[in-house]
């Protein structure tokens, strides 16, 4: 069977990890989460006490940085494991913010177009079918209503035993989302051949089987 590139791009909590990586165990493909990629960024600006609107420190910051993704779903930057402080509700509103450069941007789009190469890949981000991989075979724009996401992340939060509040959760969602959207460089939007999924009234197990029945149409 033909090993494809798969892209999935989507708003903030939609969800399209948890997708992405069921589709790729079926598959057995390559998962790549270039979301942690830009979340290490904002890590290692917070570990280093920069200023998020500080362009130049940033993109002087990634001439240093290490980051390796193990296909155990491990991350580590510069040798230390950061799989879970990446996490940290601060370092996603910082993902955001320094998604918006140029050198960050080019920086981790080569490090995904390398890591794509030869197919056999799901990657998930807001730029994937629009920019890192524009000939993807299958291109997915996974979404679902604010008050969704808002509540899935919620209830996963307090899974993990985290607190959560569900009207602030909400805000930063759609503060992302703004963020997102509106920046100047690469910002998220459907790829005109990308097929929109609404996953707000679907199950899991719904939107693997829709998206595996893409799938093997292409392959
Ligand atoms: O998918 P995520 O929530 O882990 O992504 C964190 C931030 O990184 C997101 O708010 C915007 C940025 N990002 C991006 O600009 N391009 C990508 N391909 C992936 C993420």
């Amino acid at each position: 069977m033909k090993r494809i590139s798969i892209a999935i791009d989507g708003p903030a909590a939609a969800g399209k990890s948890t997708i992405a990586k069921l589709v790729a165990k079926n598959l057995n493909y390559t998962y790549i989460d270039t979301g942690a990629m830009y979340r290490c960024v904002a890590y290692a600006t917070l570990v280093n006490q920069i200023d998020f609107d500080d362009e130049k420190a940033i993109s002087k910051l990634i001439d240093d940085m290490k980051i390796k993704m193990n296909p155990d779903g491990t991350i580590f930057l510069n040798n230390q494991d950061v799989t879970s402080l990446i996490r940290d509700n601060e370092v996603s509103k910082g993902a955001s913010l320094v998604s918006r450069y140029q050198a960050v941007r080019d920086f981790l789009v080569n490090m995904q177009r390398e890591m794509a190469q030869g197919g056999g890949v799901i990657l998930d981000g807001r730029d994937i079918g629009t920019v890192v991989l524009k000939d993807a075979e299958l291109k997915i724009y996974q979404i679902a209503s604010i008050d969704c996401r808002a509540l899935r992340r919620y209830k996963d939060n307090l899974d993990r035993g985290l607190e959560a509040n569900l009207e602030e959760i909400k805000s930063e969602i759609a503060a992302r989302d703004e963020q997102d959207m509106n920046r100047e460089i690469s910002p998220l939007k459907k790829a005109d051949d990308a097929v929109e999924i609404d996953t707000s009234d679907m199950t899991l197990n719904e939107v693997v089987s829709h998206i595996m029945a893409l799938v093997m149409d292409k392959v």
